[in-house]
């Protein structure tokens, strides 16, 4: 009884690992043009999110743009993983080579970005000037790095 109830959970995780081998395989290599375009996407949303939180806060709706604030700083942490060497051209980048000339610069500057939008969840409803808070702790990192590391547009 116990050998059998042995041997079935060994068999499960013996299933459980090539499911998960084979899923990961299967996503392992996502192409050049979907890492371009799926940061391009990433950001755009990030700024459609920016536009929202400074709309909502300015309304003193503070529960909800916090919450997207949030979902920004995940964003930005996700955005990290999107800049691997194979991806300096092609698909309409205007990601600049030096990001990759200085990649802890950069990731540093995202990490930062990211971390004040949690400051920033913390701190805006007890502010007093609402629109030098988002400055502060939002707007002024993308200038930040696009100065540096964005192709003019
Ligand atoms: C740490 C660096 C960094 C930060 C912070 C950052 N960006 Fe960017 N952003 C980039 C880079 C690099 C690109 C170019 C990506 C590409 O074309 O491959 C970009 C591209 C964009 C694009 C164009 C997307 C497209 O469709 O081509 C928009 C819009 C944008 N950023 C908005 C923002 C806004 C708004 C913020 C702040 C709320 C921000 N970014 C913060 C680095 C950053």
């Amino acid at each position: 009884m116990l050998r059998n109830y042995t041997i079935y959970i060994l068999k499960y995780i013996c299933f459980t690992f090539v499911i998960l081998t084979f899923s990961f395989s299967a996503n392992s290599e996502p192409s050049v043009e979907e890492i371009i375009k799926g940061r391009k996407a990433l950001f755009s949303k990030n700024y459609s999110i920016a536009k929202r939180v400074q709309s909502l806060a300015s309304k003193g709706d503070f529960e909800n743009s916090k919450s997207l604030m949030l979902e920004m700083s995940e964003n930005y942490k996700i955005l990290i993983e999107y800049f691997p060497d194979n991806t300096k051209e092609g698909f309409k980048t205007e990601a600049l080579p030096s990001i990759w000339e200085n990649k802890d610069e950069f990731n540093n500057l995202m990490k930062k970005s990211s971390t004040d939008m949690i400051e920033l969840a913390k701190v805006i409803e007890s502010s007093d000037d609402i629109r030098a808070t988002l400055q502060k702790f939002m707007w002024s990192n993308c200038k930040a790095c696009h100065s540096k590391f964005r192709a003019p547009h």
